[in-house]
């Protein structure tokens, strides 16, 4: 296993890019199960799970092949429905295989997806949906297993705003006969990029990117030819934060404004400087980080998968901030860590009270997911000393060489052997 180490309080300055989104190609490559034929979908990111959605789909009997952010996905020759709870377990994602392997076989075995340090991963909304459009969904074994009698497009109206099961039943319902709608859709830009290919392929959707999508199904889909996946702007916004730290000045590239009002919003109250500039986005620290308090909510609300990297900002302000944790309660795992670099972080329920201190002090500390390991790294960039982030499979599971990225605008960060 490997460490990222860090001598912090580097002002960093220059410019780094934005890779691919990976919750936009995990669903789009999904997509390609339900057609039979070679596709080719561009701007891939390098990533632990592009990588294992590639061997999901592999085994399933497709072949896959991915050089320099160039993927192809051939699915003629899939012939396979079990999804395996070897690979599913290292990938909550693996479950947006459900609904294509349905519309393809009429049936389907995915193992159901373990939980994970953010906390218990229910699947219930995606299987009421398939429930909604004809299928039979038994849990056994571990697995969810789906049979479809009559598929038949209808309202499929969810309880709450869920992501990926929203693109489940997308994916399903774009080969149903008939008319589907979903109602309290999710609204991420990740549904709508997924919609765009959908289409592309052939496919009838309205109003991705609203929360009531309707879906006119067709008999068949073709394959997908360069698409580009759209910017990654969760990556963008950890870029931002790593932007406002150290007093640093970073030009962010291939990023979409229009993703980011939440965050933008909440980082200009700390008085960090940002410019629009094309796709292009400038970001500027000050010597003073004001506190503010914010809540993760859908999108367009404050991401949630911004909740850690934003906390790392807070630890350094100059008072109290009051962050809520609205997706998923328990998304806290990285307070613990930060405690050792001397951050002063109360829970309190589904929320963090962290009051701003002068300085936070390297130490060796431990990523527990994805999204925490990124926030780690971005303490080491402001803490006084050495940090060294262990377990950091976690990072690569998400973010394309955001070490080798930091170092390009003057970080002192590397990798080493644990
Ligand atoms: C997607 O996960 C993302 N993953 C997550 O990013 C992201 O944090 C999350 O959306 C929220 O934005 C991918 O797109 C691959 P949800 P997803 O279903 O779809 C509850 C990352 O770091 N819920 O929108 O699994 C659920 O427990 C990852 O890139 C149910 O109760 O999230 C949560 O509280 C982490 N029943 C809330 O809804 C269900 O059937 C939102 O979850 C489904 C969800």
């Amino acid at each position: 296993m490997e460490k990222i180490v860090i001598e912090g309080k580097n002002r960093l300055s220059g410019e780094v890019s934005v890779g691919g989104a990976k919750n936009a190609v995990l669903p789009i490559m999904a997509a390609c199960i339900l057609n039979d034929g070679e596709n080719t979908i561009s701007n891939v990111p390098d990533l632990a799970d592009v990588r294992t959605m590639m061997k999901l789909l592999e085994t399933l009997g497709a072949r896959c092949e991915y050089t320099d952010g160039e993927l192809l996905v051939d699915s003629s020759t899939i012939n396979r429905y079990k999804a395996p709870y070897d690979l599913v377990k290292t990938m909550r994602a693996s479950v947006l295989v459900l609904g294509p392997l349905v519309a393809r076989f009429k049936k389907a075995e995915v193992s159901l997806p373990g939980g994970c340090a953010i906390g218990e991963r229910p699947i219930d909304q995606h299987i009421k949906g398939l429930r909604i459009l004809g299928t039979s969904v038994q849990l056994e074994d571990g697995y969810v297993s789906a049979v479809a009698e009559k598929l038949e497009g209808t309202t499929v109206p969810f309880d709450l705003s869920t992501v990926t099961g929203t693109e489940n039943i997308m994916l399903l319902a774009s080969v149903c006969e008939g008319e589907t709608v979903i109602l309290n859709a999710a609204c991420e830009p990740e549904v709508v990029d997924l919609a765009n290919a959908l289409n592309l392929m052939g496919a009838r959707i309205e109003g991705a990117g609203t929360d009531i999508i309707t879906i006119t199904g067709v008999s068949s889909l073709g394959p997908l030819e360069g698409y580009s996946v759209m910017p990654d702007r969760i990556e963008a916004g950890t870029l931002m934060i790593a932007g406002a730290l150290n007093e640093s000045d970073l030009l962010i590239r291939n990023c979409r404004f229009e993703h980011l009002g939440a965050l933008t919003g909440k980082l200009l109250q700390t008085g960090t400087k940002i410019e629009k500039n094309g796709n292009s986005i400038r970001v500027r620290g000050t010597g003073e980080i004001k506190s503010i308090d914010f809540s993760t909510l859908p999108y367009p609300g404050f991401p949630t998968d911004m909740q850690a990297q934003m906390m790392i900002l807070m630890c350094v302000a100059d008072g109290m901030s009051v962050i809520t944790e609205n997706i998923f309660p328990q998304r806290f795992m990285h307070t613990a860590e930060l405690r050792r670099m001397g951050a002063d972080i109360k829970l309190v329920g589904n929320s963090a009270v962290v009051r701003g201190v002068p300085e936070i002090r390297g130490a060796p500390i431990m990523a527990s997911d994805l999204r925490a390991s990124a926030s780690l790294v971005l303490a080491g960039l402001c803490g006084a000393g050495r940090t060294e982030v262990s377990r950091i499979y976690h990072l690569d599971r998400g973010y394309e060489k955001l070490d080798e990225k930091l170092q390009s605008v003057g970080a002192s960060i590397w990798r080493e052997k644990e």
